[in-house]
Parts: C-alpha cells; structure tokens; sequence
C-alpha cells in the first residue's frame, strides 16, 4: 500500500510508531521537496508532543545523516575521535581540545558549526585568525589532518541536507526543544562525518538550550544509544552552562584564551572541562584509563605539544599562525567599555543566554542570517557567579567597533546579574557521564 504523509502525521498524533520504511519515505519525500513544509511542521508537532521511541529516532537519525553525503575518512590512518557540543556561551573547547587530542596521537578530522542565537560557534572564531581556510576541499582536509593530526573546517554543504531543511521549518514552528527531534538533527550530522567515535558535550543552564539537568541527562542518553546503534563508540559529558565558560566571549577574543589555555594559563573552569573531554576522546581511542588519558591530557599544556599542533593546523589552513605564537598581534576592537557592578553583594546568577545576546550586540555575532561578524568585538568578564564584587567595581569589559553599541549591550548584561548579599550555592562544572550503560553522576 502506498504510503502517505497525512496517514504517518494521523500516526504520530496518536501516540504510535512509524515504520523504517515509512521514516525513509517522510524523509526522502521532504527532502525532494514532495511534501509540503506544513505536513511536516504538523508531524514536528506530534512528535513534540508524543516523542518517538528509541527505534523510531535511530531510524530517523540514519535517514536524515543519508539525505546527504556520508564522509569517508578511511584514507585518515588510525582511529577519528569527534566531540559535540550542543551549544553554549564563550564556549572554545574544540580550539583547546582538538590540538590536545592530536598532541596525544589521537586524529581529529572535525566539521564544526557557525554561530547560532546567543550561541557562539567554532568555524567563527577560527575565521578570526587571519587567512585561516574553513573551507577546504576533502582531498586538502585529510592531507592537513594527516601531516598534522588535526583539522576542523565547516560543514560541507551537502551534510545531512534534510537537517538543514528540517531545522529551519522547527525554528519558526516551535518545535526546536524536542529531544528526540535535537538528537536526530545533531546525531545525523555526527554520523554523516564519518568518525568512529563520538564525545557529546550536553551543556545544561541558562545559556543551554537544555535548561535543566534530567533534560540534558535525557538527550544525551538517547544521542548516546543513537550513536551506539549506528556502531560508534559514544559518550556524553553533561557540563554547565549556567555560567559561561571562561572568560571571554568573541571571536578573536576566544581564540586568544583558548592559546592562553593551551600554555597552561587559562580559567580553572575552562581547563578543567577541556581535560575531561579530551581525556574521554581519547579513552575511545583506546589510550588508556580515563584518568591516564587526563594525565596524558594535562601534560600537553605543560610541555607546549597541544599549542604546537594549533600552530601547525592554523598554518596547514592558510592562517597566520604568528598571532597564536603572540596573540598581541591580533587585531582590537577601536572602542572599549567598562561594565560596573551597581551594588556590593555577591553575583548569584549570571543569565548566560543574555550574556551571550550582550556579545552578539556588540557585534561578535549574527543579528540576522547575513549580518558581517565582528571579530574583535565581544566581552571579557571579570567577575562570574559566586564573586564577591563593591559597587563601581569592574566586572567585564565590552569591545565593540563602534561606540554606540555599549547602551544597549551594557543593558542586556547588566539585567542578566543578580547581585544579593549572600553567598550562592556551589554551582558543579561537570554534571554526569553518560555511556551506553550507566550515568555516572557526579
Ligand atoms: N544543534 C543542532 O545541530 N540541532 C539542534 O536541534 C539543536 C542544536
């Protein structure tokens, strides 16, 4: 019997599961354009609301990763280890992490993402560094992956082509914060890349789009199962995004911490969520115990071999690498501007999303599609939640190529922290550990 879209939305309406068949036929037929987006957006909101079984999204997850091109990194030698993170503020781990892993012997051939909303993304920051090459063709990506150990570039534009389609249609149909719908669009991607192992960073808080911890422990349980099934070996890390990470938010901004990291010298936080998924990238690798593989991890900042091997990938893409051996170089915002605290008392709550809305105000991201990014612009916080600060104290800096841009932005950060005279509750930096067979709380 023929299928037909409007029998699979009656199906999902009512609680039941699709077929493989029937998810191949939905996905393909979307892609080639045969169903209209408003079958589809009415079927995104019955899973909403009725979710989709284990099968149902491991299935669809396949469909969607093969609307595309499936990445074959046979020709790289030895085992591809990828990490994720599902999005977050001042978020730079891929520039720490990537070269740590390879120092290590453990190849990293990584796509990586733009900016989205509040959220700042990897390929941004390392268009920040001058002539640096996102975008290379698959014969120069693995030849810089395997003279140098490692290569992150943009997503090709035929990866998971149905993703592409079907996150736009949920972003203005309300249908983004769906479990099952957020794994299927970022596992389908994972799976499309070609690695053999996966480490998932589930940042959960204010500036995640999990808000809360059970959710994030969720996703990650189901992307988790999903990669397993699909014959990957893959773990999730559940890390805060409550507050954002480190110090600093903006494109070059980021780059110059994530050096300054790679020295030995970075925030505690940063280093310490860095050590921990490298360390997991590299258990899947087989290099050992986790707490072998962290120790493996930490003396790659010690000895200067992680920021060696971003030296060596920043010049295999074109880029300068002479501004990561002295960040100095690195172009600055014209203008700058002190952000003061407006009362004494202990800083409780940073609201992470509109720290990273602040940033974007600035110009460090895009307000819409086509908007040019500033790379110089964005914040360096001097004071996160738990800090004891006097009023007319500094507790950020803003950078901005014109000044007028400070108000607004000045604003939106100030309203994102509540300052009150007692002390906050300990916020933990790593939440759970999540493999196909346990969570591991911490
Ligand atoms: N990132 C993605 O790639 N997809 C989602 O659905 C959410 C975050």
């Amino acid at each position: 019997m023929a299928i037909r879209m409007y029998d699979l939305i009656i199906k999902k309406r009512n609680g039941k599961s699709l077929t493989k068949e029937e998810i191949d036929y939905m996905v393909t037929s979307y892609v080639q354009g045969t169903i209209p987006d408003y079958q589809m957006s009415a079927f995104l909101m019955a899973v909403y609301f009725q979710g989709m079984t284990k099968e149902e999204t491991a299935t669809m997850t396949q469909a969607v990763a093969h609307s595309g091109d499936m990445v074959d990194l046979s020709s790289i030698h030895g085992m591809k280890v990828d990490k994720h993170s599902t999005g977050g503020v001042g978020d730079k781990t891929t520039l720490i992490v990537a070269p740590i892993v390879a120092a290590c012997g453990v190849k990293v051939a990584k796509m990586s993402g733009r900016g989205l909303g509040h959220t700042g993304g990897t390929v941004d920051k390392l268009e920040s560094i001058p002539g640096f090459q996102t975008t290379l063709t698959e014969e120069k990506f693995f030849e810089v992956v395997n003279k140098t150990g490692l290569s992150v570039i943009g997503q090709s534009g035929n990866l998971a082509p149905a993703d592409k389609k079907l996150y736009a249609l949920r972003d203005v149909t309300a249908t983004v914060d769906s479990i099952p719908l957020i794994a299927v669009s970022i596992m389908s991607k994972k799976l499309a890349a070609g690695n053999d192992g996966i480490v998932l960073d589930v940042k959960t808080g204010s500036g995640a789009f999990m808000k809360t911890v059970e959710d994030s422990i969720e996703l990650a349980k189901e992307m988790v199962s999903i990669g397993e099934h699909a014959g990957k070996k893959t773990v999730a890390l559940i890390t805060d995004m409550d507050i954002p990470l480190g110090k600093n938010i903006g494109n070059n901004l980021e780059v110059k911490e994530a050096v300054q990291t790679l020295k030995g010298q970075g925030p505690k936080d940063l280093t310490e969520v860095c050590l921990q998924l490298a360390g997991n990238m590299m258990y899947l690798a087989g290099k050992g115990s986790i707490e072998e593989c962290i120790r493996l991890a930490k003396k790659t900042l010690e000895d200067g071999s992680a920021l060696c091997k971003l030296v060596e990938m920043v010049g295999a893409q074109g880029g300068d690498s002479s501004v990561i051996l002295d960040t100095e170089k690195f172009e600055k915002a014209p203008f700058s501007y002190d952000v003061l605290a407006k009362e004494d008392g202990y800083i409780h709550d940073m609201n992470t999303e509109s720290c990273g809305i602040a940033s974007v105000m600035l110009g460090a991201g895009r307000e819409t599609k086509d908007s040019e990014i500033d790379y110089t612009a964005g914040i360096i916080i001097e004071k996160k939640t738990g800090d004891y600060v006097k009023k007319g104290e500094r507790i950020a800096v803003f950078y901005a190529s014109k000044e007028e841009l400070f108000q607004d932005a000045e604003e939106r950060y100030q309203s994102a922290i509540q300052i009150q005279p007692t002390e906050p509750a300990h916020i933990p930096l790593i939440y759970a550990r999540v493999t196909k067979d346990k969570v591991e709380r911490f």
